[in-house]
């Protein structure tokens, strides 16, 4: 570890008596280096500081009091200020330096010294707030495209992005296929159509109505299309951190996913991500190579303009999730922001005021032990199935294995203010479990949503 060590001297002080106290401090660490000594101005030509320097190879910098003075440090002293003109030498002078106190100030009759542990810097802010805006401003773009060819130079740069994404074991598992081929894309866009047309007749009507207003691709609007890969075999047998965790490969492909994402946006390029495919047929399409499956398909080109804020959100059709409901501290469900006071959502929904139920979407909930399929049949019914045992998989079915009732009221107050994101404005409850997990779970959904402004209304147990 290389530290900075920061020295305050009285003039005169004996080297000796410097040497032991610096001695000491480092003593106290496990095997530090020093990189530099700081201090103030007026003792920057020292006799024990420099020999202090010349014994140790490191250079002395120093600073003007009236600039140590304004440091943030632990233990600020009156006499030091009286003395030096800031109320800390040793500490202040670490802390400016960029580095984090490890030892803070040791003294001897003449001297003090603190140390500290440099870390990296973090960008200069104007260009961390550049990387801030880049990922705000990301927008998944279907409209507003323009014909201008994307330069050659502009796109290798944002492919160079991607391929600079982690991956697991460093296993590289994407690839970049680039369609511009007119007829390839029709074929590709006549199976995001009927994907459409299947999602639709899936809805049930007032959804249906609001989703035939939304566009979904811009597959033929877009000069250049982008297949995103994923070779699961990449690498071998022993790919590093993948042997107990495959999924951590369509995890790497889809981070650079992402990084072709943001480095299009700081490029001026839209995309749109398009997903409305199974996945096989696109590779057919496509005609990839049997071991290659797609992860992600792009639509990519310049555009007019970037919306602030997601088309969904811009047409009513989902909501945002704060930060604060996603962030747990040490224990699931004590959420806040960093040095926020963590809370439970449960907690939260009943000191919330009530909120007039102002969405129109139905969505009616059956909680149940045994997921009863035949409910799915209505494309309103969402069935969630408090058992313990992992039921079919199913989007009509939210799975909530409540382990005390405490946590089904939880899950109920969470699955609401979801639902709530997603334009649900009345829940019409049955429950066919009895149990008192299932009876929390209602209990929560009607507190969730009493805080976010979703009508819970209740039938009879066991209906
Ligand atoms: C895996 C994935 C698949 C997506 N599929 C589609 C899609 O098929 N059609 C579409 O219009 N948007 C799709 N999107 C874009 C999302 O709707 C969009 O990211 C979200 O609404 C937030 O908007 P923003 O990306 O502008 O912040 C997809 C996004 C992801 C990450």
């Amino acid at each position: 570890m290389t530290v900075v060590l920061g020295v305050g001297l009285r003039s005169g002080t004996p080297y000796d008596e410097l040497r032991a106290l610096v001695d000491s401090a480092l003593a106290s660490l496990e095997v530090a280096t020093v990189g530099q000594i700081v201090t103030v101005d007026t003792k920057v030509d020292e006799p024990a500081l420099l020999l202090l320097a010349a014994e140790l190879g490191v250079p002395v910098t120093s600073s003007p009091a009236s600039v140590l003075a304004v440091q943030d440090v632990p233990t600020p002293s009156a006499s030091v200020e009286r003395l030096a003109g800031s109320p800390s030498v040793a500490e202040a002078a670490v802390v400016l330096a960029g580095a984090v106190l490890v030892v803070p100030k040791r003294r001897s009759a003449n001297a003090t010294v603190a140390v500290g542990r440099l870390v990296a810097s973090p960008y200069p802010p104007g260009e961390r707030d550049v990387v801030h805006r880049v990922l705000a401003e990301r927008r998944d773009i279907r409209r507003g495209f323009v014909d201008t060819p994307i330069a050659d130079d502009v796109l290798t740069r944002v492919l160079a992005s991607a391929h600079r994404a982690p991956s697991v074991g460093l296993s590289q598992p994407w690839d970049f296929l680039l369609i511009k081929d007119v007829s390839t894309r029709r074929k590709i866009y006549d199976l995001a159509m009927a994907q459409r047309d299947a999602f639709a007749a899936s809805l049930p009507e007032d959804r249906r109505n609001a989703f035939d207003g939304l566009k979904i691709e811009a597959i033929l609007d877009t000069p250049l299309n982008i297949a995103v890969t994923c070779d699961p075999g990449r690498g071998g047998r022993h790919v590093l951190g993948r042997h107990a965790d495959p999924r951590t490969t369509w995890f790497s492909a889809a981070i650079a996913v992402q990084n072709l994402w943001l480095a299009a946006r700081a490029e001026g390029l839209g995309v749109g991500w398009v997903s409305f495919f199974e996945p096989g047929e696109v590779s057919a399409v496509l005609d990839l190579p049997g071991h290659v499956e797609l992860v992600g398909y792009l639509c990519v080109g310049h555009v007019t303009s970037f919306p602030e804020t997601p088309e969904l959100v811009q047409s009513g059709w989902a909501s945002r999730r704060p930060l604060s409901w996603s962030v747990h501290h040490d224990t699931w469900g004590q959420r806040g922001l960093p040095g926020a006071a963590a809370s439970s959502i449960t907690e939260d929904a009943r000191m919330a005021p009530e909120v007039i139920p102002g969405g129109v979407q139905l969505v009616e909930i059956v909680v149940t032990g045994n997921p009863d399929t035949a409910a799915l049949r209505r494309p309103e019914a969402l069935v969630v199935s408090v058992d313990t045992v992992t039921p079919v998989e199913h989007f009509g079915i939210a799975w909530r294995p409540a382990r005390s009732v405490d946590e089904a009221v939880e899950h109920g107050v969470e699955l609401v203010r979801d639902l709530g994101l997603q334009g649900v404005g009345r829940i019409d409850v049955s429950f066919v479990d009895e149990s008192a997990v299932a009876a929390g779970l209602v209990r929560g959904l009607e507190l969730g949503g009493r805080a976010c402004g979703v009508a819970v209304v209740k039938g009879e147990p066991g209906l």
